[in-house]
């Protein structure tokens, strides 16, 4: 606990001195400082309790005060702080990481390259994808990737990157060559102006249509979220996934999944693509690989793409790259996720809250959609159903739901329609959260969503 003084000094250090991402840089900052976190809790410096609705940003998969995670912390400290992989050096967590892993990941996809994050695992896909194309002497190199997808910020990544309607892309252009977006599958605003399922799918058939267009012989990869987080916490129909896969296979481009977001228990599943039984040829990992108690990306290779580097390293290593520590974590979190049985409970609990948000939710004038899957979903703000109008953006009334519910104990994220195709209140707390902790969340959201009025 501090002074109210010590806070506000603590405070206007951090609004000149400290970088807010997506936050305008000097602006009043919002005025919590989290101190404690334990389960799907967490305290500020006042003491205030808070339930967290979106286990920060989506990564705190097995909760707050997580002991066995800070043992297996504090006990690779001790024995081995650093290790380097480069060069064939080795050490037993990395190993151990890679076979824990393996154990999760589709038959096939146990072959692995770790970052320190997941920009950084999707920048080592990008590189093993256009080099794997080299070494077999086709310069195959584009990559596509879905408008309103969302896949980090290291140059490659943002250049994959295409929520946030082109903000994200001002004033750092020229972006990396040969990367280019296709629709995506949004169905409750498609962006092809189609409506399901009459649509027969059209954005996976444009897909296919801008690969043959742009020539199989250039395309090298495709990099799709399973569901879209930063798009707005929305998964495709059901047919989508497995015609990708068939689309891919066909012209020879690798199937590429970041399952950053969706990874490790978060949608019911081990991994998003588990939903529709689809096997990529990379798989993109970080945040719940620790639940977010240590920053490590991986990227799960296939045996196809590995054997295409027979004598030679795959590119993109970084210093902390199989960090030892990381690594011990990450293979008590997936000794965790399986030994309690994580996506059962998700399973079971998230579908008290989608019954709870089909039922009381949807009636109300400005929520529409409810969507998703586990605990990555959320429902559409809308402020005519019949129209699926949006709010005029500068009544803000996305954000005016995310202050109510914070100044009244409930941390959610959300999603603005200034930056995604529309406004939307996401769902994804820790994935270890109750269902009277979810009870009580959705009890405050209520009252606030049913007293905001149509424009
Ligand atoms: C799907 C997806 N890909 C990539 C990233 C980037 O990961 P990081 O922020 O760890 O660099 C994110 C982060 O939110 C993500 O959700």
């Amino acid at each position: 606990m501090i002074t109210k003084e010590g806070k506000e000094k603590l405070l206007e250090w951090d609004r000149l001195h400290v970088n807010h991402p997506f936050y305008p840089f000097g602006q009043k900052l919002r005025g919590v400082l989290f101190e404690e976190g334990k389960g799907a809790k967490l305290w500020d410096t006042e003491g205030k309790e808070y339930i967290d609705f979106s286990s920060h940003l989506t990564c705190v998969n097995l909760g707050y005060g997580q002991s066995e995670l800070v043992t297996a912390c504090t006990e690779q400290m001790q024995k081995l702080p650093y290790s380097t992989t480069f060069w064939g050096y080795s050490h037993r967590p990395v190993i151990e990481c890679s076979m824990k892993l393996a154990e999760l990941t589709p038959k096939g996809l146990d072959h692995f390259v770790f970052t320190g994050g997941g920009s950084e695992a999707v920048e080592v896909a990008f590189l093993v994808a256009r080099r794997y194309w080299n070494n077999k002497g086709r310069g195959k190199y584009k990559i596509i990737s879905l408008y309103n997808g969302y896949h980090g910020v290291s140059f490659g990544a943002i250049s994959a990157t295409a929520t946030a309607r082109g903000v994200l892309h001002q004033g750092i252009t020229p972006l990396v060559p040969g990367i280019i977006q296709v629709p995506s599958y949004n169905c409750y605003r498609c962006m092809l102006g189609k409506e399901y399922p009459q649509c027969d799918i059209q954005c996976a058939k444009y897909l296919a249509e801008v690969i043959k267009w742009e020539s199989p012989d250039t395309v090298a990869a495709v990099i799709f979220e399973p569901c879209m987080g930063a798009g707005g916490f929305i998964c495709p129909p059901p047919e989508y996934w497995p015609r990708v896969r068939e689309i891919c296979t066909e012209y020879d481009v690798l199937l590429i999944s970041d399952e950053i977001g969706t990874g490790f228990c978060r949608t019911g599943k081990m991994f998003g693509m588990d939903h529709w039984n689809v096997i990529p040829d990379l798989m993109t990992l970080a945040k719940g690989i620790t639940s977010a108690y240590f920053p490590v990306g991986a990227v799960a290779i296939s045996d196809k793409v590995w054997d295409g580097f027979e004598g030679s390293a795959l590119p993109g290593e970084y210093t902390y790259s199989g960090h030892p520590v990381g690594c011990a974590i990450a293979v008590k979190a997936m000794e965790i996720y399986v030994r309690d049985k994580i996506a059962e409970h998700v399973r079971k609990v998230s579908k008290h809250m989608y019954e709870r948000l089909n039922a009381e939710f949807l009636p109300l004038p400005c929520v529409d959609n409810v969507s998703g899957l586990g605990f990555f979903g959320g429902i559409e703000i809308v402020a005519d159903k019949a129209t699926k109008r949006m709010f005029e953006p500068t009544l803000n009334v996305i954000g005016h739901i995310q202050s109510e519910m914070l100044e009244k104990g409930i941390y959610i994220r959300i999603n603005s329609g200034l930056f995604t195709q529309g406004d939307r209140v996401p769902f994804a707390p820790p994935l270890v959260i109750t269902q009277e902790e979810i009870d009580k969340g959705l009890d405050i959201l209520y009252p606030i969503l049913a007293s905001i009025k149509p424009d």
